[in-house]
């Protein structure tokens, strides 16, 4: 699509360098730990070495010596003012500092406060602690078997580790298919606990001023807005009202959903400076990152697909084990305890389906985030898309192929999914014939029955998925019941230049540059004269944040909506200068004209001027507007991505040697920045896919706990993307976009797990789950007596 203004207003499909890149380059960002306020003082936190223990004792007197130290905060001492509990995202409860037992390693025992980081580390170094250990529950369906310790003892009424069940879509419809189905497949698959391994960990400096009572805190958080109400709510009952507290969250160096949940560092941080007066600062190392914060995935799958002998899909069953560890920490719409899973039945159109989950207590730490992921949809559409493949392959049929006979198909939007999810528009088959094209799909299918011949282990995978973004409509969806709107705020100045403020926030996806082309599109105004705020509570109008990739459903959205309520006030002022009526304007970006009389017009920075000098009488002075945006529907942006990899038979090395990605969001902003987001995204799909996985011992002990054991791809192994794009424009939103910026993580891993099944399926290997390390394969090639 061309675009509608010129390069130099730098609207929609400008690829317009990043606003907030040269103060990043330069490295002039401001992230929490860059702020050094007078006479701050540090907080370190002693962790547990146990999964499951009682605490017997503990001794603070060695760390009380240390100099520097001036106190050793344990669960005892926020009893006191009952904030050693504090409520989940999920409504469930999580230990801010635990009174009688923990209930994972690396959960936080104590505190130290101290005058600098060193000593609060040193002081932390010497708290003894005397444990009594109990025993541990690591594998979710021990933890449901009837005889397992109770974990959540501190729940009067709990008898067993169950948190809930959940299920959705029509059982009796998806039975009768399944058993009536010509030709059916069953699959158990695991997708592991992993973690965003975002490069800044979390932290926070709560500053509690004791003359104003106000209590300021910079944290890195993706919703700030929300973050305030919370602590509110939580901490009303100690005089923290909400118009005493500010939440800034300065630049955030990724996010990934990793910074969504309270942690109980920001807690301690906060009752710290509110005891003492004094600025605390609290930033987590890397090990503590890893090991305690909230994790994602971790969902024990078995899914059955059902077809008809002529390959026509009829019906999908899923049933999940969701590991929670300890506490029900996952961020997700409340309505919705495993999240948007239910998406699961993807781009096919199936006609009867059925999911059900089960939410279980482990002795590990407590989550359920959506790493770069719209609410278990990575979960949903890694099923799916292993699922399809599965049965594409049972029927000898290529995958191809029967993904182009299963799809929605373009006319049959807005599509009903059979769990009741109205998707707003796709064209699956463009998609993935654009990337066949790309790749180049019949030769190599042609190249790999010649490498077969040879011995040669290739494979071929695809993934067509389809994506869910923009939570949400409000009827629907809200966190600890705040309804899932956004915001924008927009203040033109009397000269023309703007400044518009967000309730979401970015993490590193440009918002600064991306929202100012919105403006810049609806108004005409050049998007360098537009400055973006976002993250600071006490200025930004209320929103519920960014993850999910909503940040350009919603308050994209509320951008738009909030410059066309500027435009119709600016007509008004233009008609009055121009002495006219307003019916006989017409508006192209950045003025309007007088019908016929195209010689006669007013910019928009005549019109701005004027709302300050010469408004007509009656009308208010100022040219500003608020929008509030509830989205009527999510938006379904989706995307096919074929990978071709090459198998080593003697190591078991998965080599991916080429990955076409092309994505659909509808409607472009920035084509850069998408670029950016899609490359970005495939990394961290191919992280899990071969890579990542945090998982423990019998004993509960973390594995993958630093990066010498969570393996994070570098530059060296990432692949070189090739990514194009489709464009079918949202019908619903305002500028016809959907989301992106989770896309490609959500997308990429089932292409890759696709591609090594598929090197090896003639060998008679079926499945292979995430992350398909070497030592995985070379097991399966030895099994299939390819390698000794
Ligand atoms: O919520 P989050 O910012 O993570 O996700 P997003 O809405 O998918 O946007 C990620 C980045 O891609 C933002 O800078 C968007 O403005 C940009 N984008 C775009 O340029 N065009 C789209 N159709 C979607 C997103």
């Amino acid at each position: 699509m061309e675009p509608r203004t010129s390069a130099e207003v730098g609207g929609m499909g400008h690829s317009l360098k990043r606003k907030e890149d040269p103060r990043f380059i330069r490295g002039k960002g401001t992230y929490v730990d860059d702020v050094q306020l007078p006479g701050m003082l540090y907080l370190d936190i002693v962790r547990s070495p146990h999964a499951h223990a009682k605490i017997v004792k503990i001794d603070s007197s060695k760390a009380l010596a240390v100099p520097g130290v001036l106190a050793v905060i344990t669960g005892q001492d926020l009893a006191k003012y009952n904030l050693h509990w504090m409520p989940t995202l999920m409504s469930d409860t999580q230990m801010v500092l635990p009174v009688e037992k923990v209930m994972y390693q690396a959960q936080e025992v104590a505190a130290v406060l101290a005058t600098s980081r060193y000593a609060a580390a040193d002081g932390a170094a010497v708290v003894e602690v005397e444990y009594d250990p109990l025993p541990v529950v690591v594998d979710p369906h021990k933890a449901l078997e009837p005889g397992a310790p109770v974990l959540r003892t501190d729940k009067k009424d709990k008898k067993d580790n169950h948190i809930w069940h959940w299920e959705w879509g029509d059982r009796a419809a998806t039975d009768r298919a399944i058993a009536e189905a010509d030709v059916t497949v069953k699959q158990d698959i695991y997708i592991p606990r992993i973690h965003v391994a975002s490069i800044e960990t979390c932290g926070c400096i709560a500053h509690f001023d004791k003359v104003n009572d106000k209590l300021t805190v910079w944290m890195t958080t993706q919703a700030p807005h929300a973050i305030r109400t919370v602590f509110a709510l939580v901490a009303g009952h100690v005089g923290l009202a909400e118009h005493k507290i500010r939440i800034i969250s300065p630049d955030i160096g990724g996010g990934f959903g990793g910074k969504v949940p309270v942690y109980p560092g920001y807690v301690i941080a906060v009752a710290a400076s509110v005891l003492t007066g004094k600025p605390v600062k609290w930033i987590e190392d890397r090990m503590e990152n890893l090991q305690a914060d909230s994790f994602a995935r971790d969902y024990h799958i078995t899914a059955e697909l059902a077809a008809k002998k002529d390959g026509t899909l009829t019906a999908l069953r899923i049933k999940t084990l969701a590991d929670h560890g300890y506490a029900d920490a996952a961020a997700n719409p409340s309505k919705f305890p495993a999240g948007l899973f239910h998406v699961c039945t993807g781009s096919y159109d199936l006609k009867a389906a059925h999911v059900e989950v089960d939410g279980a207590y482990t002795n590990k730490p407590p989550g359920g985030i959506a790493y770069r992921c719209s609410f278990r949809v990575t979960e949903a559409v890694h099923t799916i898309e292993r699922m399809a493949d599965l049965m594409a392959h049972q029927l000898a049929m290529d995958p191809a192929e029967f993904r182009m006979k299963n799809f929605v198909k373009p006319e049959q939007f807005p599509y009903k999914s059979a769990l009741g999810w109205e998707y707003d528009s796709g064209n699956y088959h463009g998609a993935l014939q654009k990337a066949m094209d790309t790749i180049g799909y019949a030769e190599l299918r042609r190249e790999q029955v010649d490498k077969r011949r040879r011995g040669e282990l290739m494979g071929i995978g695809i993934s067509s998925f389809t994506e869910i973004v923009g939570a949400g409509p409000s009827k629907h969806f809200d966190i600890l019941g705040l309804k899932m709107f956004d915001s924008c705020e927009m203040r033109i100045h009397p000269t023309g230049k703007a400044i518009a403020r967000f309730g979401t926030k970015s993490q590193g996806q440009g918002h600064e540059t991306t929202y100012a082309q919105i403006l810049a599109e609806e108004l005409g105004i050049p998007a360098k004269d537009i400055q973006v705020e976002e993250g600071d509570t006490d200025t930004a109008p209320y929103g519920l944040g960014t993850y999910a990739s909503r940040s350009t459903p919603v308050a994209g959205a509320a951008a738009a909506m909030a410059a066309r309520k500027i435009r119709d006030k600016a007509r008004k002022i233009a008609a009055h200068l121009l002495e006219v009526a307003e019916e006989d304007l017409e508006w192209e970006p950045g003025k309007f004209s007088v019908k016929g009389a195209p010689g006669k017009s007013k910019t928009i920075q005549d019109i701005a001027f004027a709302a300050y000098t010469n408004h007509p009488q009656g009308m208010e002075a100022g040219l500003e507007a608020v929008s509030y945006y509830d989205p009527p529907n999510l938006t379904y942006p989706f995307g096919s991505y074929i990978c071709v990899v090459d198998l080593d038979s003697g190591t078991g090395e998965v080599k991916v040697r080429r990955f076409v990605a092309i994505d659909d969001c509808g409607n472009i902003i920035n084509p850069m920045i998408v670029q950016g987001q899609v490359h970005g995204g495939l990394t961290m799909g191919l992280a899990p896919a071969l890579y990542e996985e945090i998982s423990y011992d019998e004993s509960g002990n973390v594995q993958g706990g630093s990066f010498i054991d969570y393996l994070l791809p570098t530059a060296v192994e990432t692949p070189k993307w090739e990514t194009g794009h489709t464009v079918t424009p949202s019908p619903h939103h305002p500028l016809g976009a959907k989301g992106v910026g989770e896309s490609a993580t959500v997308g990429a891993p089932a292409a890759i797990a696709n591609a090594v099944v598929d090197a090896m399926w003639h060998l008679g290997v079926r499945h292979v789950d995430i992350p398909i390390t070497p030592a995985k394969v070379w097991k399966l090639l030895r099994e299939h007596g390819v390698t000794e």
